[in-house]
Order: structure tokens, then C-alpha cells, then sequence
């Protein structure tokens, strides 16, 4: 049959679904709602997967509080038009749409929804779901979307590492900390400087760090070493003192800002790429983008034993408010997942 002229195949027996809502900007416990919603339609292009878990980020903290209050520009000025968080899933294909060949019903997969995670069925688009890793359950396949991408692109494609290259990574044990310090190993980093607080040293550790920064005990900036690579996920420390880590012709890499209501969290970002024009050292900010084929870097990078999902806390769907609570104190040890 011409996959133009087919219809959905395959879909559940139930017409409604469970699934986190939220109606308006604010702190979770106030902002989100477990209830019963119509199953979602499918467009020719997309799948419904029944989700097993889906996995918390940052991002759904700022689409929660409507936060920076330039972004709402994009994600609704009054209320969010994404009404259900969670941007990473994983779970098993239930029906495809038309346009979709290579994906069959029963398929176990995970990527990116971009919206609709926290809930029993979701409707990503098949270009953004590859196959799970075999050596992973879905629950860990579901951590490596944002976050992992956010590694992967930030240090590979913004940073350029090369073989060899002293990375030093601050916020390094968190949902893409724990990530990057992988990546980094895996992409053939010489030497690795992981920093986090006391509680997260050992994980750092044992993820391949070389050498751990407790932050509490150590400000990372008097160090005498200079880096060829600096990935900041955290946005501690001023660009100026951030500079100084780097060497002559070192890449500093920003994927975070200040916390802030309005526009701070992104200032420190765009300030750093225009100040970095006067300077020898490259500064690159960015958001990661969801692409099937660096999900299938991410998969053969976990197969092949060189990177694993850390999972922190487990959540229930009842439990989405406290999820993205939890998330929002910015101390998570790798990935936090729900569970609908
Ligand atoms: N550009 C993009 O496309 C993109 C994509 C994803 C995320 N992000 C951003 O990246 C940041 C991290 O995201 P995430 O998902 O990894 O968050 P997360 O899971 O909450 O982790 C935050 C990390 O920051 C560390 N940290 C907190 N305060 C610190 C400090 N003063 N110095 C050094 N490290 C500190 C924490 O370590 P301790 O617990 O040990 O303190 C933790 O490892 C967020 O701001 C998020 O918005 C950007």
C-alpha cells in the first residue's frame, strides 16, 4: 500500500488517558493537575507511543514558571501553550500514522515529544524516536533526550573536542553533567575536570571523571590548570574569571545562565559570544536541537558500554508536581524520571 494513502494503524482500546496538565505559569504544586484527557490524535507523520517513562529537565521547569519572561514570546504570554511537561520519552509504538515506514506497532523506542511526556500516551514525531538501546530498560532509555543531546552537541559539535583535549565540565553531576563527563571520555577527552558539591563526588567519579572539584570546599577558577574546553552547565562564575580557565585558543561552551525572571538567565550567554569577539578564546552558546541521527550516536554510545543513564529519583504520574519540584532545586544527580 502507498504510505500516502494509508490511515492510522494500530491504536489502544481506551479513548482517554491520564496525564500531568498545567494550566497556567507557576510553582508546580499549584500549576500542575493529574487528570483524565482525550488520547491524542496522531498527524501522518507521527506515532502514539504508550510511555513507560519520561524523563525530567530543566526546560520543564521554565515552561512550568514561564520563565525567562522573554521566552514567553514562544511558550504562550498569558498561559503555556504546552499544557503537558515532559519533552524525553520512552515506550512502545501503539499506532503510526500514514507517512511513517519505518516504524512498526510494538516498536520499543525513545526521543524527543517536545511536550506530552507526563502522561500514559504520547504522539511524537517518528523522525525524532529511535530504536531503544538493548542493554538499557525503557525507564533508562527515557534520560537520553535534552539532556544527553545537550552533551553530545554542546561538546562534539559547539566545543569541537578533540582527541586528547583538558575538558573542564562545571555542573557535572547533574541530568547533562553526568552525561557530558561520559560524552567527553567517550569522544576521546585526554583529561577530564568534573565540578559538583560534595554529596555528588563519588558519581562524578564513577563516571570517568579524572579529577573532581567539590565546589563547596574549592573555588574551580584559582586552579593553575588552563583548559581546551570549558562546558559550563552550571553559569556560577563570571565570564571574566570563566575566561582565565581556558587556554590561549580554548572553547568555552555555555548552555546555562544566571537564574532570573526576566532575561538574566540568557544575558550571560549572549554578552559572553559578543565579549568573545575581542578575544582569542572562542565562546559558543546554543540550545541543543533533537535529531534522530545523534539519538543513534547516543544509543551506540550506550551499547557499546561507553555511556550509562543515571537515574536519580523515580516519580509516579500522581507525583508530577513533586517531580518538577525536585527538578527545579537544580541539585538533581543525573536523571529524574516519571512513571505513568
Ligand atoms: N542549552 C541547552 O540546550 C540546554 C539543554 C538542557 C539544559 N540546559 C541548562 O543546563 C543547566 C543544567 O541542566 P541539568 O538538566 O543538568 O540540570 P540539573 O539536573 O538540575 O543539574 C544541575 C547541576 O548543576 C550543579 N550545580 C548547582 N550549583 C552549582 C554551582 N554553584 N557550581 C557548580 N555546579 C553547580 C549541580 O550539582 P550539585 O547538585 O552537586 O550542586 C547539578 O549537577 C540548566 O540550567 C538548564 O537550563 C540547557
Amino acid at each position: 500500500m502507498e504510505a500516502a494513502n494509508r490511515e492510522v494503524v494500530g491504536g489502544p482500546l481506551t479513548k482517554t488517558m491520564r496525564a500531568a496538565i498545567q494550566s497556567a505559569y507557576g510553582p508546580a504544586h499549584q500549576v500542575i493537575e493529574v487528570t483524565e484527557v482525550p488520547i491524542p490524535s496522531i498527524e501522518p507523520d507521527r506515532v502514539l507511543v504508550e510511555v513507560a517513562a519520561a524523563s525530567i529537565n530543566a526546560l520543564d521547569f521554565h515552561y512550568m514558571t514561564g520563565t525567562p519572561r522573554v521566552a514567553r514570546l514562544d511558550m504562550g504570554l498569558s498561559r503555556p501553550k504546552r499544557t503537558i511537561p515532559g519533552a524525553d520519552i520512552a515506550g512502545t509504538v501503539v499506532a503510526i500514522g500514514g507517512d511513517v515506514t519505518d516504524l512498526r506497532v510494538g516498536d520499543a523506542v525513545f526521543g524527543e515529544v517536545g511536550g506530552g511526556g507526563f502522561a500514559e500516551y504520547a504522539r511524537p514525531r517518528a523522525s525524532l524516536l529511535a530504536p531503544k538501546p538493548e542493554n538499557v530498560t525503557l525507564e533508562e532509555a527515557s534520560t537520553l533526550g535534552v539532556a544527553a543531546l545537550t552533551a553530545l552537541q554542546g561538546l562534539r559539535d559547539w566545543g569541537q573536542l578533540q582527541n586528547g583535549q583538558r575538558v573542564l565540565i562545571n555542573g557535572g553531576s547533574g541530568g547533562v553533567g553526568t552525561f557530558a563527563i561520559q560524552i567527553a571520555k567517550a569522544l576521546g577527552a585526554g583529561h577530564v575536570t568534573a565540578v559538583c558539591s560534595t554529596n555528588n563526588v563519588d558519581t562524578a567519579l564513577s563516571l570517568g571523571a579524572d579529577r573532581v572539584i567539590d565546589y563547596t570546599r574549592e573555588d574551580f577558577t584559582t586552579l593553575d590548570d588552563r583548559f581546551d574546553l570549558f562546558y559550563d552547565n552550571a553559569g556560577s562564575k563570571p565570564l571574566g574569571q570563566s575566561r582565565r580557565m581556558l587556554k590561549d585558543d580554548g572553547v568555552l561552551v555555555m548552555v546555562t545562565g544566571k537564574k532570573g525572571g526576566w532575561i538574566r538567565p540568557v544575558d550571560r550567554m549572549i554578552g559572553g559570544v559578543v565579549r568573545s569577539r575581542f578575544w582569542s578564546q572562542r565562546f559558543v552558546s546554543r540550545t541543543a536541537r533533537a535529531d534522530r541521527s545523534d539519538l543513534l550516536v547516543l544509543k551506540e554510545m550506550v551499547e557499546s558500554g561507553r555511556v550509562k543513564p543515571v537515574i536519580d529519583r523515580r516519580f509516579s504520574l500522581d507525583e508530577a508536581a513533586e517531580a518538577l519540584a525536585y527538578q527545579s532545586e537544580g541539585h538533581a544527580r543525573g536523571k529524574s524520571v516519571v512513571i505513568p
